[in-house]
């Protein structure tokens, strides 16, 4: 049987990859955010795992605006880091786990959620800064990952609600593979941020501390919350945090009689260019 361990929960900005890929991390404006991640590299090392999964967001790079998926596995051997611009991010090649992401697949959509299926895809800055945000800059990532992206750019996107109860698909998903397999879920993407329009750069500390507490200790109660409060309190690109739910949803306590998860690490910054940072590492006991 596999299982599921932890959950890690981070932002993924862009220009965190940009500091790393040039060299900027001991820079004043950038020191504070990366010490906060210290402790989060050596629990990784400490605490590798067989398989990440790991949910993020495409910026409309592997998927342009002609085909929405609103939920999408990948079943690949690989993924390549994608060209968002400036060419693609020197990090290593994301190796999948085809027979793991293919028998979730197969669970979770006869548990009736419509997964799309994604056998060649780019990666983009969703997927590839949370791993350099764990991991640093390895020659190659320290295991395999299972992309699962998730629609939070073009409206409709899915509500809070549907992701909690999805990640509760994926654990059983997961629990039903037969392979001894240590598995992480990471949720990622948000905090507070808004890049566009009159209320560009809005950050709300208030708000992103409260959806941390929540996450911790109430997620079903937080994944209530509607679209409208994210996007008035947390800014456009705050909705990115309902992806945080489907990590959430996949650990123990969201059993009945499951344990509640320790929090073996917190942090909350601001600001990474337009964003507040927010990170949490929570294990299941
Ligand atoms: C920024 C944040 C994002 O989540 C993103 O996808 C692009 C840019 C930013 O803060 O600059
Ligand atoms: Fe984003």
């Amino acid at each position: 049987m596999a299982r599921i361990s932890a959950s890690v929960y981070t932002s993924h900005v862009p220009a965190i990859g940009a500091a790393m890929d040039l060299g900027k991390t001991a820079e004043p404006y950038w020191q504070p955010l990366f010490k906060g991640y210290e402790p989060s590299r050596q629990w990784l090392k400490d605490n590798t795992p067989d398989v990440i999964f790991l949910v993020y967001n495409d910026h409309a790079t592997a998927f342009s605006l002609e085909i929405i998926p609103t939920f999408a596995i990948g079943t690949a051997a690989e993924y390549k880091p994608a060209d968002e611009g400036w060419g693609p991010r020197p990090v290593p090649v994301v190796k999948g786990h085809p027979e793991l992401a293919s028998h979730i697949a197969q669970s979770v959509i006869q548990q009736d959620f419509d997964l799309t299926i994604v056998n060649r895809m780019d990666v983009d800055h969703g997927l590839t800064v949370p791993l350099s945000l764990m991991c640093g800059q390895p020659e190659a990532w320290p295991c395999p990952v299972i992309p699962f992206a998730v629609n939070v750019v073009q409206y409709p996107v899915p509500s809070g609600n549907r992701c909690f109860q999805l990640g509760r698909a994926i654990k059983k998903a997961i629990r039903s593979f037969d392979g001894d397999l240590n598995v992480q879920i990471w949720g990622t993407g948000g905090m507070s941020h808004q890049l566009q329009g009159p209320r560009a750069g809005l950050i709300n500390r208030e708000f992103d501390n409260m959806f941390l507490d929540r996450l911790i200790a109430d997620p079903a109660g937080l994944a209530q919350v509607p679209h409208i409060d994210y996007v008035r309190e947390a800014g456009s690109e705050g909705i990115e945090l309902v992806m945080w739910l489907i990590a959430r949803g996949a650990m123990s306590d969201t059993d009945r009689g499951g344990a509640a998860p320790h929090v073996h690490h917190r942090f909350y910054h601001v600001p990474a260019s337009n964003t507040a940072v927010g990170h949490l590492i929570l294990e299941n006991r």
